[in-house]
């Protein structure tokens, strides 16, 4: 275990002072290095930490400084649990003294006509809970803040231009279409462009969308028809939250972006690990649940999860330990908790929400799409917590499943129950420390170099 403290810079513009008190929970296996100071610090440092705290708050109190997020946060911590364990209780004052300050970074909100936002939830329940989502969900995590969000645009270091695009339902099979989310997103640059000075003044690199569907910025479901319509000439120098990332050039990602988990609702997450048997045992060995063509049709010479799916199907279909089905079901949470290991192919685009709902359900993802970029992969230790087989390896999927069964397995899932993984993948409402809006925060602060306020400071 060791302990770090640091005090940040006192922004010049700001008055605002405080610690950043950062724990590092390192297993501490080669303690030789222990020495008197250190075994000080072990022992004492919750005192030394409170007796920090303490000041903090005493002296913000006479800085008059009332809306410390920290005290905000600190207070409702409290409310919200009413035993908690000791190492709760150090742990979660470390960290929400850390939140709100990501260097005193700015973020304003665009107050955008419903018609752009609001008005989708309205039409449909959907918009706000399906694997599309994060775009509904981050931008009310981000009204919901008071320590980054602020109502004032000339102090802002980045813009938040709140669309809905993946709400347009299709009526017969209730897919979203995309078809005018270039439009849509164009008409509200056009709106803010003409209200805000801010837009024009950096041609829109401070400013922030969401793009959560299957190849990002491209907007389109289908690689080809995304690569050929690219991203739009008016969103490439702006900032792009999206689901879709590989590690290799790709059209679609050719612009600064996050790569963000898809959207999984919290409560439904709850709900399933509430109907998880209780004595934890899980008897599906290996599970799929999702779109698996027996015969996969070409669709322009190209065939739904490059026939990965397909392949799956064929050879273990039907087979002892392997449970895969092809029919929706509601309630196929409940199966993932009871799952050991969760496929997560490819389908037309890379990602899958089935990343993230099997790992907050405790079930071994196994990745099956190569060249995929994995959501937060500083925070969230994919390698760790997953598996990844490659797509030409799925005929031998029973073999490394297997082999990790006798290996490592335990490992993997002991991994997994570390709840800060869970944490980071998770949207909340309102936003939580640790939790998925607050890493695509901790990312944007590394983007800090865009923001005109900022560069206008330096330069004078
Ligand atoms: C929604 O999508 C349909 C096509 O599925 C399209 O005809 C319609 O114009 C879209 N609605 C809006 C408001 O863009
Ligand atoms: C920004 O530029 C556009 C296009 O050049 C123009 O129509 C608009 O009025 C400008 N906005 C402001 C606030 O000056
Ligand atoms: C799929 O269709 C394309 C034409 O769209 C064709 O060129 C290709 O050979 C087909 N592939 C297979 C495996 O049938
Ligand atoms: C577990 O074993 C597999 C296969 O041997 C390996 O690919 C993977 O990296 C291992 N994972 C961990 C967390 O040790």
């Amino acid at each position: 275990m060791s302990l770090d403290i640091k005090r940040p810079n006192i922004n010049k513009t700001k008055k605002k002072t405080g610690f950043i008190v950062k724990m590092q929970l390192n297993n501490n296996r080669g303690g030789k290095k222990r020495n008197l100071f250190f075994f000080f610090f072990t022992n004492y440092y919750r005192w030394i930490l409170w007796f920090f705290l303490s000041l903090y708050f005493f002296t913000s109190f006479f800085a008059g400084d009332q809306s410390s997020p920290s005290i905000h946060l600190l207070s409702n911590h409290k409310t919200s649990s009413s035993l908690p364990s000791r190492a709760l209780i150090e742990s979660s004052v470390i960290k929400t003294i850390s939140t709100g300050v990501f260097t005193g970074m700015k973020i304003y909100v665009y107050d955008l006509p419903a018609s752009f936002n609001v008005d989708w939830v309205t039409k449909s329940d959907r918009c706000s809970s399906h694997l599309f989502a994060a775009e509904v969900a981050i931008h009310r995590a981000l009204l919901s803040d008071s320590s980054v969000r602020t109502l004032n645009p000339e102090e802002a270091d980045f813009f938040f231009v709140p669309v809905y695009v993946s709400c347009n339902f299709s009526t017969s099979n209730g897919f979203p279409s995309l078809s005018h989310a270039r439009s849509l997103l164009s008409s509200a640059v056009d709106f803010l462009s003409v209200r805000y000075p801010f837009w024009n003044r950096t041609h829109g690199s401070d400013h922030i969308f969401v793009a959560s569907h299957d190849f990002g910025a491209c907007f389109h479901a289908m690689e080809d028809m995304a690569i050929e319509e690219g991203i739009p000439e008016f969103l490439k120098r702006s900032i792009i939250l999206q689901t879709f990332g590989v590690n290799y050039k790709h059209p679609c990602q050719e612009v600064e972006h996050v790569v963000i988990p898809p959207y999984i609702p919290p409560e439904s997450v709850q709900r399933a690990i509430d109907k998880a048997p209780a004595n934890g045992r899980r008897d599906i060995w290996a599970f799929f649940r999702g779109k698996m063509e027996v015969n996969p049709k070409n669709i322009s010479g190209h065939f739904y999860s490059k026939g990965v799916r397909t392949a799956i199907l064929k050879k273990y279909g039907g087979k002892r330990r392997f449970y895969l089905n092809r029919h929706r079901f509601a309630g196929y949470r409940s199966e993932i908790v009871r799952s050991v290991f969760c496929l997560c192919p490819l389908g037309w685009s890379p990602w899958s929400p089935r990343l993230v709902e099997s790992a907050v359900l405790g079930c071994v993802p196994v990745v099956i799409a190569d060249g995929i970029h994995l959501p937060f992969a500083e925070a969230v230790r994919w390698p760790e917590i997953s598996l990844t087989v490659a797509e030409k390896d799925v005929k031998n999927l029973r073999k490394i499943l297997e082999h990790v069964a006798v290996t490592n397995l335990s490992e993997i899932q002991r991994n997994l129950r570390e709840p800060a993984f869970k944490r980071a993948l998770l949207y909340n409402f309102p936003m939580r420390e640790g939790d998925a809006t607050w890493h695509i925060l901790e990312a944007l602060r590394s983007k800090l170099d865009r923001s005109y306020r900022r560069s206008r400071v330096l330069s004078q």
